[in-house]
This record gives C-alpha cells, sequence and structure tokens, in this order.
C-alpha cells in the first residue's frame, strides 16, 4: 500500500516563521565579500521578475552550519535532494522505504516557500543491489513500478516535476547499458513516464542527463527520443540538462540546444549546474568561471520555455566534484566558507538583481496582461549607420511583445579579429518605447536612446564569440525591433 506524505500545516506554519527570522540574520551574514562589494537582491527576487526559479541540490546534514543555512534561505526558490530521493536512499530493501532525509528535504522546501524538484526515480545509478540482480523482465517490472508508485505517490501534489528517468544515453547517442535498458528494453523510458503520471498526475514530468548541454550525438538521440515520445502520446513534458561543466568550455550551440527542445514543446531546465576547474582556483579561471555562468543563466532566460536554473550545490567545500574529477574543484558560486565568488555576482547581474540598499531594482510598470502575440516582431529592419568597413560586430535583436510591454532579446557578436576589452552598445528606440529593466549589462535611457554596457563578467568577448543580454519596456503601439545598432561606436551589420 501506499504511503502519501501528510504535511503538518500549523507547525510549517511555525517553521516559517522561524525561518522568516533566520532570513534576516542570513542577510547580515551574508554580505558578499564583505566591504569590497554590495549587497545584492536575493537571486530568488530577481528570478521572480523572469519567471523563473533558481535552485540548488541540497543534503540536508548541510542545514546545521549557518553559513550554508543562510544562502540556502535567502537565495533559493526551488529545492532538489542531492541524494535523498534517489532508489539507494529511499528503498535500499524491496518493499521497505525510508523517506527521513527526502522528507527533511520536503519540508526545507516548503519552509522557504520554494518549489520540491524530485531527483529522480529511474537511473543506473544509486541503485540498490537487490535491483541490479533481478533477471527476470516481469521482476524487475513490478519492482519499477512499485518505487515509481511509493516515491513519486508519497511526494505527489508537492513535486513540481521529477526527472523520471536519469542518465539514459551513451554520449555517442546509443542507449546506455542498465538492467533497466537490458530487461525491458528500449521501452523502459515510455513505460516509466506512464507510471509516473498515475502516480503523480500532477509533477511535470522529465528526462534528464548530462553532455546533452550542446548540440551533439548525445543530445540529438534525446531530442529524437522526445520527438518520438510526444509523437506517440507518451507523458514527457521537459528535460533537464546537467550542465556538469568545465570552465571556458560552454559550448557554443547551448543556448540554441535547449530552444529546439522548447520548439518539440517540452519545457527544458538547467538541472544540476556546476563549473569546474584545476585547483587551487586561479584568478583568470574565476573570471572565466562567472562569464560561464553568466551565459548558462543568461541562455535560459533567453528560451521561453527554460524553467530556471539549478546550482549543484552551494559551496565549494560541499560539492561532489573533488571526490570524482581528480585535481579538480572550485565549481561552485561560493567559496568553503560561504564567501561568494565572482561566479554568484554574475548570475545576480543576468537575473538583474538590484544592489541593496542601493540603486532600486525597477520593475516592470506594464505588466503582461495577456499572452505574448505572436512571433517576435523582427530584425532590425534599416541599415547601419556606420562606413562600411568600420563594423567589426553583428548584431541580432528580436522582440517579443504584449499588449503594454515587450522583451528584446539581442545578440551582439564580436565579427572583427581583436578581443573587446569592454562594450558599450547604443542604439534609437522606436517612438513610444521606455527602457523598464534589462539584464546581463548596465541598461540607460536618455531620451530615445538606449545604452547597454558590459556588466563586469561579460566585458571580455574574444573574436567570433557573443554576448546576450536583454531587457523590457513599455510601449505606446509600436513594437518594431531599434533599426540600427552600435558597438563601441561601430555600426554592426
Ligand atoms: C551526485 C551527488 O552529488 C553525490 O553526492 C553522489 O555521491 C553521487 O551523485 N548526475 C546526477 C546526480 O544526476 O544525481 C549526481 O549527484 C551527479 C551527476
Amino acid at each position: 500500500m501506499r504511503t502519501t506524505r501528510r504535511r503538518a500545516r500549523a507547525a510549517l506554519a511555525a517553521t516559517s516563521a522561524a525561518a522568516a527570522g533566520a532570513l534576516l540574520l542570513g542577510g547580515a551574514v551574508l554580505a558578499p565579500a564583505q566591504g569590497a562589494e554590495p549587497v545584492r537582491e536575493p537571486w530568488r527576487d530577481a528570478a521572480d521578475r523572469h519567471d523563473v526559479t533558481l535552485g540548488f541540490a541540497l543534503s540536508p546534514g548541510h542545514l546545521a552550519t549557518p553559513g550554508y543555512r543562510a544562502i540556502a534561505e535567502r537565495e533559493f526558490n526551488l529545492v532538489v535532494a542531492e541524494n535523498a530521493m534517489k532508489w539507494d536512499a529511499t528503498e535500499q530493501t524491496r518493499g521497505t522505504f525510508s523517506f527521513g532525509q527526502a522528507d527533511q528535504v520536503a519540508d526545507f522546501a516548503e519552509s522557504i516557500d520554494a518549489d520540491l524538484y524530485g531527483h529522480t526515480l529511474v537511473w543506473h545509478s544509486q541503485l540498490p543491489g537487490w535491483v541490479t540482480g533481478i533477471t527476470d523482465p516481469a521482476d524487475l517490472r513490478d519492482a519499477m513500478n512499485d518505487h515509481i508508485d511509493a516515491v513519486a505517490g508519497r511526494y505527489a501534489g508537492d513535486v513540481v516535476a521529477w526527472d523520471v528517468v536519469n542518465e539514459l544515453w551513451n554520449d555517442d547517442g546509443t542507449r546506455r547499458d542498465s538492467v533497466f535498458q537490458r530487461l525491458l528494453g528500449d521501452g523502459y523510458v515510455a513505460e516509466a513516464l506512464q507510471r509516473a503520471r498515475q502516480a503523480d498526475p500532477t509533477a511535470k514530468l522529465c528526462l534528464n542527463d548530462y553532455n546533452t548541454d550542446g548540440i551533439n550525438a548525445k543530445s540529438t538521440a534525446m531530442y529524437d527520443l522526445v520527438a518520438d515520445l510526444k509523437a506517440d502520446g507518451v507523458p514527457v513534458d521537459c528535460v533537464g540538462f546537467q550542465s556538469h561543466l568545465v570552465v571556458g568550455q560552454v559550448p557554443s550551440t547551448y543556448r540554441q540546444n535547449l530552444q529546439r527542445f522548447a520548439d518539440l514543446g517540452v519545457d527544458v531546465r538547467i538541472t544540476e549546474v556546476d563549473i569546474r576547474m584545476n585547483v587551487p582556483a586561479s584568478a583568470a579561471n574565476l573570471a572565466q568561471q562567472a562569464r560561464d555562468y553568466g551565459t548558462v543563466v543568461s541562455a535560459c532566460l533567453a528560451v521561453d520555455r527554460c524553467d530556471g536554473v539549478t546550482v549543484w550545490g552551494i559551496d565549494d567545500g560541499h560539492s561532489w566534484v573533488p571526490g570524482v574529477f581528480s585535481g579538480q574543484g572550485a565549481a561552485l558560486p561560493w567559496d568553503a566558507s560561504y564567501q561568494s565568488k565572482p561566479a554568484y555576482t554574475a548570475v545576480a547581474e543576468a537575473l538583474g538583481a538590484g544592489l541593496e540598499g542601493g540603486e532600486p531594482t525597477p520593475t516592470p510598470t506594464g505588466e503582461p496582461t495577456g499572452e505574448p502575440t505572436g512571433e517576435p516582431t523582427g530584425e532590425p529592419t534599416g541599415e547601419p549607420t556606420g562606413e562600411p568597413g568600420d563594423a567589426d560586430c553583428a548584431a541580432s535583436w528580436s522582440v517579443s511583445s504584449w499588449n503594454t510591454g515587450h522583451t528584446g532579446s539581442v545578440t551582439l557578436t564580436n565579427t572583427g579579429d581583436t578581443a573587446w576589452a569592454g562594450w558599450a552598445m547604443t542604439t534609437t528606440l522606436p517612438a513610444g518605447q521606455t527602457l523598464q529593466q534589462g539584464w546581463s549589462a548596465q541598461w540607460s535611457q536618455s531620451g530615445s536612446t538606449l545604452t547597454a554596457t558590459n556588466a563586469a563578467w561579460n566585458g571580455s568577448v574574444p573574436p567570433g564569440t557573443s554576448v546576450q543580454i536583454g531587457y523590457n519596456a513599455s510601449h505606446t503601439g509600436s513594437t518594431a525591433a531599434p533599426a540600427a545598432v552600435s558597438v563601441n561606436g561601430a555600426a554592426c551589420s
């Protein structure tokens, strides 16, 4: 028989009040890079404005450490169990379920008013020996169904999405060998998704993998599978991209890859990001890591169906990386002393998080009252204004509009031979358009002139690479994209 988790509402209300108190305390503890950096608006508040969630992987034992807890409570509005909901944690012995740690994760998420993300139901790893030892397909099917019923059933209604199947592919796009693949064949993925839908009809059901972050054989295998599953009416709602990355190696097709899945009709999420480097970390690598984190978050914001970004941990002292990738680490936005790193600031800037007690964060005045109407309204239509030959940039500008406002997404590419050490973009906004708020750059408007200058983390743009920035504006009818764009005074093509 399935056990369902019951929430003790009164007790949880008390916990929330306590958490609110701790949150204030957390704000004081947290001042990033004491004295050097201003305090930023929490990531989660900035994320709210984009309608995305910023998550972290929680091991509940770490909550006893005040520095860890303060960051968890302040910055995140989604929580995923780093290990506590996996098969070996929940059903070590067949038919005997233990949810102690998993419940702690669920309760903590609720106490900070964060979404709870489920990870993971069917996976070849962290799988008890009694499962890998099964040899009869019917027996394995029973075991898989019972496990899904019990675990997804317990958190039904609480979990926003489940990684139903995790890491099903080899890097070459063939199916990974696992007991599920061997005994049940390719169809085990559809079976697991269908069973999960029965066990929790409200959670979004995802497939999740690593090295699928750019366009390659593995991500294309995932893409083809999702297309087939949808064509067959199998419930698949989302795809997770783990994004365990190496510094300086965000795939150039990262955003494009997210977008192609979104275009298939599934939601996407960056589910486990960390960006590792050789340790001890160099200042140059920490700066590059910041740019990489900024790129990851900006890519998600640029894709309508991207639900958000989850960081695989909080601080470098509690990261799986050093234990698995020899000689590497420093992969998270806080160091082992809970001091924020440049990557923290890059994420805050990519989200457009304001400075607390400093500049107010502008809020869009015209909230969307309906759905964006139709396709983005266009590429720049006019010709660049500069002389031919003086442009070392290309600009692409798309606008997605609703009645009184729109969101603009801008990609600036360095088409010259030398790196930009910093950049300032200027353009003329069509009449009636007023900047409300921007991200991944410092945005300002004077008359009809719109200016965006680089954020600290994306000023350096080597030849052949791009930066992605965006903004919200109100409008009085004209939703056209600007006609001409300049970078550092030179007209862009
Ligand atoms: C890792 C955890 O972080 C470690 O604590 C554990 O020992 C092994 O698993 N892909 C996944 C995650 O989907 O579940 C893994 O988490 C990291 C790789």
